[in-house]
This record gives C-alpha cells, structure tokens and sequence, in this order.
C-alpha cells in the first residue's frame, strides 16, 4: 500500500536511483520518446510560461525538459521552476543537476504546499509520481492548488484511477496494481477540483502495464473570474499505442480557451 510512509521508505531508501528514472521510460522508447510522444504534445499550448510548479520530479527527468536554462540550442520552457518532492535525496540530486537560477527545491512531508507562494503558479506538472499517492493526499494537493495557482492557469498530473477497480483487488494478480493508489479514481480528482474552486477541463484515463485502466493524465483549470469552463472525460484505450508508434495525441486534444 503506497502510504506517504511507504513511499519515502521506497524512494528514500530502498529504490536504486542509478537510472536516474531513465528505467521507467522503457516502455516508451526512451525518455525522449516519451517526452515528445507522450507527453508534450498534451501540454505544449501551455508552454513556454512563466512559474512551473513541478510534484514528485524524482532525479529531474522532465524538469530536464521544462527547466527556464536547458542545455544549450533548446529555448527555454519556463522562466522559473519550483520542485517539491518528499524524497530528500530527490531534492538534493536535482538541486545538483540544475543549479539554482531560476530554481527553488524543497522536501515536503508528501502533502504540504505551504512553501509555495499564493497565485503564483503559471503551470502544474506532474508525471509518472503521484499515481502512488492515495486519495487524502491528492485531495490535499488539489485543495491547495486552488490558492497556489493564478487565475487563467493550468495543471497536468499523472495520478491514479485504480480505485475504479476495487472490486477486482482481490482476484488482482500480484504487482498488477503497479503500486497505484488504491482508491484514487479520476471521478474523486473532478470531485476535489471542483471542490477547490478548480475545473478538470480534461481528463484521459490510460491502460498501463495491463489492458486495466488503472492510470489518470489530468489537465485542470483554475478558471479566470466568471470563466465557465467544460468538464470532459475520455478512456484512450490506444494510448499505448500513439506513444509507441509517434502517433501525436490529436491536435484537439485540448484546446485552450481564448
Ligand atoms: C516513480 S518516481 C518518478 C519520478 C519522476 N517523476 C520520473 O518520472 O522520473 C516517484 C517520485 O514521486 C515522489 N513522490 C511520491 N509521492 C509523493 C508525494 N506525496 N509528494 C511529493 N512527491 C512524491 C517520490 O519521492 C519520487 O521522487
């Protein structure tokens, strides 16, 4: 069970980092097959921005790519990055990695926000680590998104949906539930935005390591004052097969309102 306690023992002090992460990209590729694939063609109408908030960025592979100084030739994707992870040697491997312009690292007891300035926040990113967070904390993350982000800006978080198959736990065959949290569904994560005054404007929910849909890629909202913004869901059985194949997600996948 990926209990916040769990998850600093795993990740602190049993995982082996000397991928760096790299490991869990395997299945697409590569990292930069997942980062063009996968990933940036889901969040590129929100980039470049201006404040990057990043949850759970492990040995930096994304911040690799959103960081405000890439390696040289590439433009930059943000102008300032914040990354908040529960891991210490996380925080301190990235702080080594990407210096300090433009960048704040902070440790955090797996729930807490409260380093993060009020409506400051351009753009949330999450991805491939918060799918082993239970439902109290993502609900505590959302809530406080809510006041953490500008007005008119926009979060992607890979959590989990496995919740959505509790009835099927006990027949699961062993390491199938991927250390997802296990009552976290994307209906509670619509739920907890709307709670917290933010709109799940998107929401795709994904097979992964079996035909199970058992993986959530949320974009969320916090709409400008008096924006009414659609909520719209959608199971994408071929993810899979468009990350592998390089077959972009389509276009509309989301299009940003003007
Ligand atoms: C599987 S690793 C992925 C790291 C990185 N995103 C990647 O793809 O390489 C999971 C990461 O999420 C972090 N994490 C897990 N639960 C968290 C929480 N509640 N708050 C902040 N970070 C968390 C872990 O410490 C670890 O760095």
């Amino acid at each position: 069970m990926p209990s916040i306690l769990n998850n600093v023992r795993r990740w602190k002090q049993t995982y082996d980092w000397s991928n760096r992460g790299t490991e869990w990209c395997d299945g697409f590729g590569g990292v930069e097959k997942a980062w063009t694939h996968a990933i940036l063609p889901r969040i590129e109408t929100f980039l470049p921005t201006g404040h990057i908030l990043e949850l759970g960025p492990g040995y930096g592979v994304w911040t690799d790519f959103l960081q405000p100084f890439p390696p040289s030739g590439q433009s930059p994707l943000s102008e300032r990055m914040t990354l908040v992870d529960l891991a210490p040697n996380c925080i301190k491997f990235c702080r080594k990695r990407f210096g300090k312009p433009n960048m704040a690292y902070h440790t955090n007891d797996g729930t807490s926000l409260s380093m993060v300035e009020l409506g400051s926040i351009d753009f949330v990113f999450s991805f491939n680590s918060l799918v082993h967070a239970d439902h109290a904390v993502m609900r505590e993350y959302v809530r406080q998104l809510g006041t953490k982000m500008k007005p008119g800006s926009f979060g992607f978080i890979h959590h989990s949906n496995l919740g959505e198959y509790e009835a099927e736990f006990d027949a699961m065959e062993k390491g199938h539930d991927h250390w997802r949290g296990r009552d976290m569904t994307g209906e509670k994560f619509r739920a907890d935005c709307r709670d917290a005054g933010l709109v799940c404007v998107f929401q795709e929910i994904i097979p992964w390591g079996s035909p199970r849909f058992i993986d959530a890629l949320s974009l969320f909202a916090k709409p400008l004052p008096g924006q009414e913004l659609p909520e719209r869901v959608e199971r994408n059985p071929d993810f899979w097969h468009q990350a592998r194949a390089g077959d972009h997600a389509p276009a509309a996948w989301y299009v940003r309102p003007t």
